[in-house]
């Protein structure tokens, strides 16, 4: 049942999403940044950020439809138990963030009183503006995204220590071509 490597759909997916969300944390930290004044520059910028989240929202359900339905590579041949399941951990948390980002940042800009666009077109308003859940979610959505970009970080040094040290070709696994 298992392949060698990761399938060319989980590939591309992986690498769009590894730029787009990277990208789109830092947009959400900088547009905070972004004077109120003088007024439609820092909302071009929140919208812009709604409308990529949104958008990368199905990349992600596309990918997680596609990882529970596809074979994927076995463990790395004498992976010690403990970091395999922790490797297992990491990459089921990192799936959850991927949705619960969006959806809190959805959720909480549905309960402010702009209308969400996607790219310029409003979404149907689901209900009243309440500014306490907005900030509620806005909390939430700033937290779990502090909490992703802590485990790209071990992600990362992980892949590094694969790469440098056990130079196992873990990387090929996630490599583009054949
Ligand atoms: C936002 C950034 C990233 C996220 C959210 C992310 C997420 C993930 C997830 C969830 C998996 C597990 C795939 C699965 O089995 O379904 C994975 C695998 C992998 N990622 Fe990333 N990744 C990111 C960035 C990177 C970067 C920058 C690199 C390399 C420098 C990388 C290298 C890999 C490799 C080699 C694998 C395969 C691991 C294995 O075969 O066990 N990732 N990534
Ligand atoms: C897809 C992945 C996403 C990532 C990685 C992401 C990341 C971030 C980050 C890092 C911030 C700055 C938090 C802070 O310093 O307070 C932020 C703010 C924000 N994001 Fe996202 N975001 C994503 C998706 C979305 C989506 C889909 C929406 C709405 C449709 C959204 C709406 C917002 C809003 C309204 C803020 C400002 C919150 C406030 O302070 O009121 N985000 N985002």
């Amino acid at each position: 049942m298992n392949n060698e490597r990761y399938n060319r759909v989980m590939v591309a997916l992986h690498w769009l999403l590894a730029l787009g969300l990277i990208a789109q944390f830092g947009l959400g930290l900088w547009m905070e940044e972004i004077p109120k004044d003088p007024p439609g520059v820092r909302a071009f910028w929140f919208n812009l950020h709604k409308s990529i989240g949104l958008l990368l929202t199905l990349f992600v359900l596309w990918r997680m439809g596609w990882r529970v339905t596809h074979a994927v590579p076995a463990d790395v041949p004498n992976t010690p138990d403990w970091q395999a399941k922790l490797s297992k951990a990491v990459h089921g948390l990192m799936y959850l963030l991927m949705l619960l980002i969006p959806v809190t940042g959805f959720l909480g800009s549905s309960f402010s009183p702009y209308p969400v666009k996607f790219f310029g077109f409003a979404l149907p308003r689901l209900w009243e503006a309440q500014p306490e859940l907005k900030e509620a979610l806005a909390e939430v959505h700033e937290n779990t995204a502090w909490i992703l970009a802590a485990l790209v970080a071990l992600h990362l040094l992980a892949v590094v220590w694969h790469t440098v040290v056990k130079k196992d070709g873990l990387l090929n696994r996630m490599r583009w071509g054949s």
